[in-house]
This record gives structure tokens, C-alpha cells and sequence, in this order.
């Protein structure tokens, strides 16, 4: 059998992708200003960002990176246990897993490196099991094939389904992980059922809650917090620093056993360079306006509110999220592409996401609505997308 030759390979690949309409394209920002973007010399307003409370340039947050950095430098140059573990970081620990009700936290490198991390260091065994929602996060999926466990798949929401898994395969160490919003949809995880099935199956629950943070629940503390959920239901979950947050890298809480385990264990933790200690003094900062500015959440439910009740006197159909992840499906890639083309050349950057991010015949625009939008630009929005959607599509409607 002769050698595959891969620049061969990924060549042909990539004509495949360029005939099925799912060429992934860079583009390149070379301005970013609050909801607004510069691309190709055009000034576009961006709901693309996850910047949900619009923190990633407030100014308090923009002078704590510069003091840190002039303080401390760039780069901390260090695994956390080889003498990069720096006292911002420690504080960042205590007061994300203070603030969400948990003993202890463990910061990563970023969200996906957390979500490697932790099933990595749980899920021993080849026997070891991970059930999982089948609209999780591909870091999800990706940490169970780096832990070698067996991984199952439930049907979107379903904790029955999950409950159903976990009691078919009784034996060795589980996780049921789910992510608490879901990325492409915006729609919630049934927490509450999920970790009933958990705890009666002897699993151990894990929320990645990326895209609750800061938005759901009592002083933006997410998913689990919204579900009236607490350490005993939940006993591990990640705080994504890089949406809501606006800065970067990722906090796991749990009980100190769980934590401690992870800080000796997980490889993604013991083997990669510590977060930059400026990330971690912007996310300290931001932290306090995520808590104490609830005009924020307040003026992004008023948003998105907004715009379904736009989209809809348009003749928009929605999916039944009310998070600001506002999917239109628009079901082929062809139709997506020009709906996202159309968009931008009215001025708005919108995002097309086609598969493998979802699954055939769901690729759609993904609109992300934050608190520094104006209601203004919503409505005009929703005005812009039915005007794409005619002239693409063809349709015209009253
Ligand atoms: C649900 C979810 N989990 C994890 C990640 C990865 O997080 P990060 O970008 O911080 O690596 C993302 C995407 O950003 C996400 O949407």
C-alpha cells in the first residue's frame, strides 16, 4: 500500500468543500470600534461577536490589561506548575468560584483547552463513560476521544435520553456534560432534569456554561444559577472568560478534591503556558461590571426581545430562542452564503454557519445581539434581513 500523499489529500478536500458551498473563509478585521468593524476598507456594524455585555473595550477593563502588563510584562513564560502560577491568577480562581458558590477553581488557557481538560483527567478507563448532548460543543466531543473513554450521544435536550444511557452502561467512572446554552441555537439545557439523571446514575454532571455566563440568572452567574441549581446538583463547571467577559481563558469550580485532581492531572493544565496575567486582571475587572451592571442584562433582553418582535411583524421565522444567539435558518449553504453576502453589503456582518458546525439542511446566519447595540440598529436589522431573505429566496411578502 502506497504512502497518502496529504498535501494531495487536503487539495482535494478542499475542492470538495469549495463544490459543496462549506469553504471556511478568513476574513480580516482591521478595526474593531464597540459594534463596529472595518473589513475591505467597509465600516459594518458586527453581530457576529459574542461580546454580549460589551466589556471587551470598556475602558476600566482596557486600563487594568495595561497596568498589569506594564507590571508584570506580556507573557507569564511558564506552566502554572513550573512557577507560572502568578497571584492574579490565584485571586481570578477564588473570586470567579466565590461568586458562583463553589469552594475552589482551576484557570485554562481558554474554554476548549477546559473543556480537554477535564475529561481528560476524569474519564480514566476505556471502560470509563461520557454522555453527552448531541448538540455539544466540539470541544466537548473532542475531550472525550483525548480521555479514550466511551462516548454516547442523547438526542438534543433529552434527559430522559441521557438517563437511558447511563443506566445501559452501569459500569465504571461517568460524565454527563452538556453545555448549558447551546452555541448555534441558544437554547437552554434542561439542568435541572439532567442532573436528577446524573445523581441517580451515579454520574458526575458538567456544565459548560460558555454562554450563560454573565447573561442568565441572579448577578449574571448563568445557567446553573437560573436553574436554582447549586454544587450539589452541578458539581463542576466552566466559566468561559472570552464571551460575556470580554477578556479570555476559562475558570472550572468545583469541590477542592475535584480541583486539586485537575491542577496534578489534567495535561492540558500541567503542559501548557499559564494565561497571560493582564487576561486574568481584565477578566478580575470585567467581573465586577458582569455582576453589579445589571443594566447590561437588562438593555440586552430588551434587545433581543426587539429584534424577534421586528423579525416576526417582518414574516422572519425565528427559532425559540431568547438568548442573544438568534439563529435564522435559512436550511442550504447556497442560500446562507448569499443571505450572509447580501447582509453585508447592506452594511451588517452576520455570520453563515454551515456544516459540520450544524447538521445538514440547519446551516444558518447566527446573530449575536449585545447591550452596546443600539435599538435603532436592531430594528434596522430585521428590516435589512427580510430584505435579504426576499431577494434572495425570491419571495416577496407583505
Ligand atoms: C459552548 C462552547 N464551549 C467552549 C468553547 C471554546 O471556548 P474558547 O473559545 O474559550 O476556547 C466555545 C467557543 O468559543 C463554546 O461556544
Amino acid at each position: 500500500m502506497a504512502r497518502t500523499d496529504l498535501s494531495e489529500r487536503a487539495r482535494l478536500l478542499h475542492k470538495l468543500r469549495a463544490a459543496q458551498n462549506r469553504l471556511r473563509v478568513r476574513r480580516t478585521i482591521t478595526r474593531r470600534d464597540g459594534v463596529f468593524v472595518e473589513i475591505d476598507g467597509h465600516r459594518l456594524i458586527n453581530f457576529c461577536s459574542d461580546d454580549y455585555l460589551g466589556l471587551s473595550q470598556q475602558f476600566g477593563i482596557v486600563a487594568a490589561t495595561q497596568d498589569s502588563i506594564s507590571r508584570d510584562g506580556v507573557g507569564v513564560t511558564a506552566a502554572p506548575l513550573l512557577y507560572g502560577h502568578h497571584a492574579v491568577h490565584e485571586a481570578l480562581e477564588r473570586e470567579i468560584a466565590a461568586w458562583l458558590g463553589y469552594p475552589s477553581g482551576l484557570l485554562f488557557g481558554s474554554g476548549y483547552i477546559a473543556n480537554l481538560a477535564v475529561l481528560q483527567a476524569f474519564l480514566l478507563e476505556a471502560d470509563d463513560l461520557c454522555v453527552q448532548d448531541r448538540l455539544n460543543h466540539p470541544s466537548l466531543i473532542d475531550a472525550s476521544r483525548l480521555a479514550g473513554c466511551r462516548l454516547r450521544h442523547y438526542p438534543h435536550l433529552d434527559a430522559e435520553g441521557a438517563m437511558r444511557l447511563l443506566k445501559n452502561e452501569p459500569d465504571g467512572a461517568a460524565i454527563l456534560a452538556s453545555n448549558g446554552v447551546f452555541h448555534m441555537d441558544g437554547d437552554i439545557a434542561p439542568l435541572r432534569a439532567l442532573s436528577l439523571a446524573a445523581r441517580v446514575q451515579r454520574a458526575l454532571m458538567y456544565v459548560d456554561d460558555t454562554h450563560g455566563t454573565g447573561i442568565l440568572g441572579p448577578e449574571g452567574r448563568g445557567c446553573v444559577a437560573e436553574a436554582g441549581l447549586s454544587i450539589a446538583e452541578i458539581p463542576l463547571q466552566m466559566v468561559n472568560l472570552s464571551k460575556a467577559l470580554g477578556s479570555f481563558g476559562a475558570v472550572v469550580v468545583g469541590n477542592e478534591e475535584l480541583i486539586q485532581h485537575l491542577a496534578e492531572t489534567a495535561r492540558p493544565y500541567v503542559h501548557a503556558t499559564s494565561l497571560p496575567p493582564a487576561l486574568a486582571s481584565a477578566a478580575l475587572t470585567s467581573l465586577k461590571s458582569v455582576r453589579h451592571d445589571e443594566w447590561r442584562r437588562d438593555k440586552l433582553r430588551e434587545l433581543t426581545a426587539l429584534f424577534r418582535s421586528e423579525a416576526h411583524r417582518h414574516g422572519l421565522e425565528l427559532t425559540a430562542s431568547e438568548h442573544p444567539i438568534q439563529p435564522l435558518i435559512c436550511g442550504d449553504e447556497t442560500t446562507t452564503i448569499a443571505m450572509a453576502t447580501a447582509m453585508e453589503q447592506e452594511g451588517y456582518l452576520v455570520a453563515a454557519i454551515r456544516p459540520p458546525s450544524v447538521s445538514e439542511g440547519a446551516s444558518r446566519l447566527r446573530i449575536t445581539l449585545t447591550a452596546l447595540h443600539t435599538s435603532q440598529q436592531v430594528q434596522l436589522l430585521a428590516a435589512a434581513l427580510s430584505r435579504a431573505y426576499d431577494s434572495v429566496t425570491g419571495q416577496w411578502r407583505q
